[in-house]
């Protein structure tokens, strides 16, 4: 390199050197570590390294490039452009030479390491940093006098053409290596997977020729109650597909503990269950997988967050021991497993499975992903996480110091116990207003952003029908009766005449509200009953309470901001969350969702190599709170059983509502008052 040569400047790194005339651009870019993809190894054939040339006064970057800067257009680029279409002002990193001082820019599309924005309310990037890549190489044929075996070439060549100087290759792919070396004319296309930055890479998969059907990976947030997976382009980062089953545990027991306990009462219940958590996910890959049009075949890697029960019963080992103090993992560690050691066999038997590590007890992966998500240790004020699912995963933090525990709610803020409760899904109600004078409710469902009553939304909804009410909508529906005063502090629905609206209803010794009924045309019928408020205060209570556990640890009283992650979708109302004692009395302005932080949390590990290493240092500096032994969780369980919260001041509440004074404890209908009980973890 001499002053007289071309100047390069690459944007948006900002890499700047001076090059030979005749320098392929690639070399240039690889040589100043500029981050331009390629798995051709600048054979022209893979497209990886389109670059974008930048002609004129660049006074910025104090280069002029002019006309000539770059070779012309050559007969590769020609041919790709008339094969695959190159876009308008594109040229191929690697068959592209300067000649003169220049401008390029490398697209999005062409950075290994480019952001991918999360689509949650919060508006997270996630980096690409990917634990598995693709190589393509060209390997020696064997010949009678250099008698090396297929895989020692293989090697060889990963070393000539990518400077990797030691391979490791999974056993599945050994005994397909030769046909597919064969079937390429020895050039192959390698998935090389590292568990670590410095790690040796393994070969995890194969394919003859130039391998141009992606690569895919699945995040699993595997809860008690429901299994989610979003599989991802392991390229762009673009999630293809998302879906969700039922966890089949459920027959084996609602809660976490009754699992525990299942496996106690019946030896080989584990095993069991470890059986029916595998087949689901088995069939969730394959549905997935059909739904985004791919072979399952290219999933080569799968993140797990999960609690410590679920963790437990998916690697097939047996929970007693978190059934009792002092609640201890087999490992809380992160996991680097494959395919074929958890029996997953709808994914090749070489792919990979990351599992989060765990905090401890019974503070799990899953709230493992939220701190990787949520990051409360960077936050420079006092922040309250609660992601909801059967358990809440709790965290308060700040960049001093961060807490963490796990409490269990139960389902019902998943729809699940709710009678006419169901999953987050087009038709759910997933909002209402009742209003104070006429006590009508009106209500919004998922799938439609009109409210019941304007025009158009019966048409809008026709499609999806009105199904039932997801945990969003309880939320709101039983703050709303609260607030239009069918509900009073106790959580005792009013009777019709208490309450002057033949809404309410009597049902059994209870009473009910009717927000929907079309059982006249075959519809369902949508109630809040007396056991759905119960149900909700149970769960809003063991919520509080962790929350207060956590405040009591960290010495003090107000939190400064609140994120809701988790069962909710998207969005939940601060103002109703606030109204039934949910969450501690924040402004509301300080309140904000982040959809499902444990399941961002998996996304960013399956992304991002790097993550996974801060996660698993993250997890040693996090202190878990344990509810289960905690005397004081139950003291602030029985306070925070009344709407809203009986002791807490609430000033920021009476600000936005005011909640008329109701009491329906005198009706003598045999109720118990609305008291709850404290549901065991589940
Ligand atoms: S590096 Fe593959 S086409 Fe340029």
């Amino acid at each position: 390199m001499s002053h007289q040569d071309p100047l390069v400047v690459f944007t948006p790194s900002g890499k700047r050197g001076r090059f030979p005339v005749g320098t392929p651009v690639l070399t240039a870019a690889r040589q100043l570590g500029v981050d331009l993809d390629s798995v051709c190894g600048g054979r022209g054939i893979c497209s990886k390294c389109q670059i974008t040339p930048g002609y004129g006064e660049f006074s910025k970057h104090g280069v002029t490039a002019r006309d000539g800067a770059l070779s012309d257009w050559n007969a590769v680029e020609a041919r790709y452009d008339e094969k695959r279409g190159l876009k308008q002002g594109r040229r191929l990193g690697c068959q592209a030479k300067v000649q003169g001082d220049i401008v390029i820019d490398v697209p999005p599309e062409s950075q290994v390491h480019r952001q991918v924005v999360r689509k949650a309310a919060s508006a997270r990037v996630i980096e690409m940093d990917p634990a598995t890549r693709l190589y393509y190489i060209v390997v020696d044929e064997p010949d009678m006098h250099t008698p090396t075996g297929d895989l020692e070439r293989v090697a060889r060549a990963l070393k000539d053409q990518w400077e990797i100087a030691e391979i490791t290759c999974e056993f599945p792919v050994l005994t397909k290596l030769q046909p597919v070396l064969r079937k390429g004319k020895w050039a192959i296309t390698v998935a090389l997977h590292k568990t670590s930055a410095t790690a040796t890479p393994s070969i995890i998969a194969a394919w003859p020729g130039l391998h141009e059907g992606g690569l895919y990976g699945l995040a699993i947030d595997l809860g008690s109650t429901t299994i989610a997976a979003h599989l991802t382009n392991l390229d762009t980062g673009e999630v293809v597909a998302s879906s969700g089953i039922m966890n089949p545990q459920i027959r084996f027991g609602e809660d976490l503990m009754s699992r525990v306990s299942y496996v106690m009462m019946n030896p080989g219940g584990d095993v069991e269950m470890t059986g029916a958590v595998r087949d689901a996910i088995n069939a969730l890959a394959e549905e997935i997988a059909k739904e985004a049009g791919i072979s399952t075949s290219l999933i080569l890697e799968t993140v797990f967050v999960c609690n410590p029960v679920m963790h437990h019963l998916l690697l097939g080992i047996d929970p007693v021991e978190l059934g009792q103090a002092p609640f201890a993992l087999a490992t809380s560690n992160h996991l680097n497993l494959t395919a074929r050691d958890l029996d997953l066999t709808a994914l090749p038997a070489s792919a990979q499975i990351y599992i989060l590590p765990c905090i401890a007890g019974h503070v799990g992966a899953d709230a493992a992903a939220v701190a990787l998500s949520e990051q409360p240790g960077k936050s420079e004020d006092l922040v309250l996480i609660v992601d909801v699912g059967t358990n809440a995963e709790i965290l308060l933090g700040n960049t001093t110091r961060v807490l963490a525990c796990s409490s269990p709610t139960g389902p019902a803020f998943e729809g699940a116990q709710i009678s006419s409760g169901q999953r987050a899904a087009p038709g759910a109600i997933e909002a209402i207003r009742i209003d104070p004078v006429s006590k009508e409710p009106r209500f919004r469902v998922i799938g439609c952003d009109k409210w019941s009553g304007e025009d158009g939304f019966w048409d809008e909804t026709a499609a999806s029908g009105i199904t039932g009410i997801c945990g969003s909508g309880i939320i709101e529906a039983v703050a709303e009766l609260r607030i239009a005063g069918l509900l009073d502090p106790s959580g005792l629905i009013g009777s019709t005449a208490q309450t002057g609206t033949e809404r309410c209803f009597a049902e059994g010794r209870t009473n009910a509200y009717l927000i929907f009924d079309a059982t006249d045309q075959g519809g369902p019928r949508i109630t809040v009953t007396q056991g759905d408020i119960r149900a909700i205060q149970l769960a809003k209570s063991a919520l509080y309470a962790g929350a207060r556990l956590l405040m009591d640890e960290m010495g003090v009283e107000v939190v400064d901001r609140v994120v809701l992650a988790g069962a909710f979708g998207a969005h939940i109302s601060a103002k109703h969350a606030m109204v039934l004692g949910m969450i501690p009395d924040v402004p509301l302005d300080k309140v904000s969702s982040a959809g499902n932080a444990a399941g961002t949390g998996a996304r960013i590990a399956l992304c991002n190599l790097a993550a996974r290493a801060e996660i698993e240092r993250t997890v040693l500096q996090i202190t878990k709170v344990e509810t289960a032994i905690e005397p004081r969780f139950q003291e602030h369980f029985v306070a925070a059983n009344a709407i809203p919260h009986a002791t807490d001041p609430f000033p920021e509440l009476g600000k936005v509502v005011e909640l008329p004074v109701v009491g329906f404890n005198t009706q003598g209908d045999g109720s118990d008052g609305g008291r709850v009980r404290r549901r065991k973890r589940g």
